[in-house]
């Protein structure tokens, strides 16, 4: 199989109607993008899955959807004020500005090859600001959140008290966050908007460390169940000097990207340094009182990106193959992330055709999302369904129209089955959920 390149996804993206560029018709604006018909799909369904996996079959996670603008207190107690920086380098002969921890050799610009044109390294951090109101002034100052799990840290005595919630517990949210990222890149995997699941799991502190090494291991399992390859998958442990102001132990998951591997998602045992924080800085009380004892509960935290999530998703399921020495790309997605479930083809645009298949379709959608496609061959829309990776294709043809049968064919094995039409929906029914 070829080599799967970042173009080769990009390319794909943009055809199909994944993920266009943001203000793309006014040239263009770098790092944020707009998910299209089925990218916005594909990134709910991974959301949903995410959801449905940390919240729904949970008793002991609840969730949360908190502000984007939070006050600027926020962002001083948790250390962000002060520490959410990278060190940022200029190129003194081409004006390229760098990421220095990235760079491969620390003193030559890598957009104009020059040595020794690097300035010293500033600190730059990076949330956005604006202000409140109309007047911008100083103490209107707000951030847009570089994080969601700030405004869960910020909630916890509301929701321990209001969902009556016993350690351990976790909160979880899925929402944007903003970064002005010094390198973003390699398309929608850094940007400088983007989507975050995050979750917090309060737990008591001599517990941490077993809550930690369960939540590694449960979030590898979310990857390959959802049908990501485990070759394509490692936990890494981040090293002393990687660790963040609030980490005591931090392992990624990391995927195999086109350029190599890369983070998806990052475990963190924050210990109970955002609570104390805030409730230094609040002047409220975020202990815990547990009947014998009042402590700040430790905190595990698996932070994953959304958008990333699903663009590593999306490049785990692309395959090229052969077949009757015909190429045929495919979308191998699981079913629950497939933007379309299924797709209904009535084999030719007359109208004893359509009518039948679009009253078939209109049955369907009550239930999946579901395409009705009406042009070119049959052969071509097998294929265009193949490559935004509908699992199901059902075939109305002139024959249904006598025994009322139709032909259902499956992405990955291409077989077909005759069925009944009026048994459509439980076969698909059994196949999909
Ligand atoms: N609350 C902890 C936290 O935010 P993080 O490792 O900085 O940790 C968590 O972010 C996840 O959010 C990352 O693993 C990544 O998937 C996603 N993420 C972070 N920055 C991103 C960016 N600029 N673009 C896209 N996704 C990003």
């Amino acid at each position: 199989m070829a080599q799967i390149t970042l173009d080769t996804i990009s390319n794909l993206a943009k055809k199909r109607g994944f993920v266009f560029q943001s203000s793309e018709i006014y040239g263009g604006l770098r790092s944020a993008y707009d998910y299209g018909p089925l990218g916005v799909e594909l990134l709910r369904n991974v959301k949903a899955e995410w959801w449905r996996s940390m919240v729904q079959e949970r008793p002991d996670i609840v969730g949360l959807d908190s502000a984007i603008l939070q006050a600027r207190q926020v962002w001083r107690a948790s250390g962000h004020e002060q520490a959410f920086t990278d060190p940022l380098v200029e190129c003194g002969s081409c004006g390229a500005r760098h990421r220095q921890d990235r760079l491969d050799d620390p003193d030559r610009c890598p957009r104009c090859g020059k040595a020794g044109e690097l300035t010293e390294p500033r600190l730059f951090n990076l949330m956005f600001r604006t202000h409140m109101g109309p007047v911008e002034s100083d103490d209107q100052l707000v951030y847009l959140r570089p994080e969601t799990a700030q405004g869960i840290f910020i909630n916890f005595e509301n929701v321990r008290r209001t969902s009556r919630m016993k350690l351990p517990f976790g909160v979880a949210q899925i929402g944007k966050s903003f970064r002005n990222e010094i390198t973003p890149g390699q398309f929608v995997f850094r940007t400088r908007e983007f989507e975050q699941m995050e979750m917090e799991y309060f737990v008591r502190p001599s517990e941490a460390g077993e809550w930690f090494a369960y939540w590694l291991e449960e979030r590898m399992r979310w990857y390959i169940d959802l049908g990501m390859s485990a070759d394509n998958l490692r936990l890494r442990d981040h090293d002393e000097d990687e660790l963040s102001h609030y980490s005591a132990a931090t392992a990624d998951v990391d995927y195999r990207f086109p350029w190599g591997w890369d983070e998806l998602e990052g475990i963190a045992n924050r210990t109970d340094f955002d609570l104390k924080q805030h409730a230094e800085h609040s002047g409220e009380d975020l202990t815990y009182f547990d009947g014998d004892e009042r402590f700040f509960p430790h905190v595990i935290e698996p932070a994953a990106g959304a958008t990333r999530t699903t663009f590593a998703f999306l490049i785990d399921a692309y395959a090229e193959e052969t077949v009757n020495d015909e190429p045929r790309t495919v979308l191998r997605l699981h079913h629950r992330l497939a933007p379309y479930k299924v797709a209904v083809l009535p084999l030719s645009k007359k109208a004893e055709l359509i009518e039948p298949a679009g009253r078939i379709a209109a049955d369907l959608r009550r239930r999946w999302m579901t395409d009705l496609d009406t042009t070119q061959s049959i052969g071509r829309r097998y294929r265009r369904q193949d490559e935004i990776g509908t699992p199901f294709a059902v075939t109305f043809d002139f024959e249904s129209l006598n025994d009322g049968a139709v032909t259902v064919r499956d992405r990955d094995t291409m077989a077909q089955d005759r069925i009944p039409a009026e048994g459509l929906a439980a076969y698909l029914d059994e196949r999909l959920s």
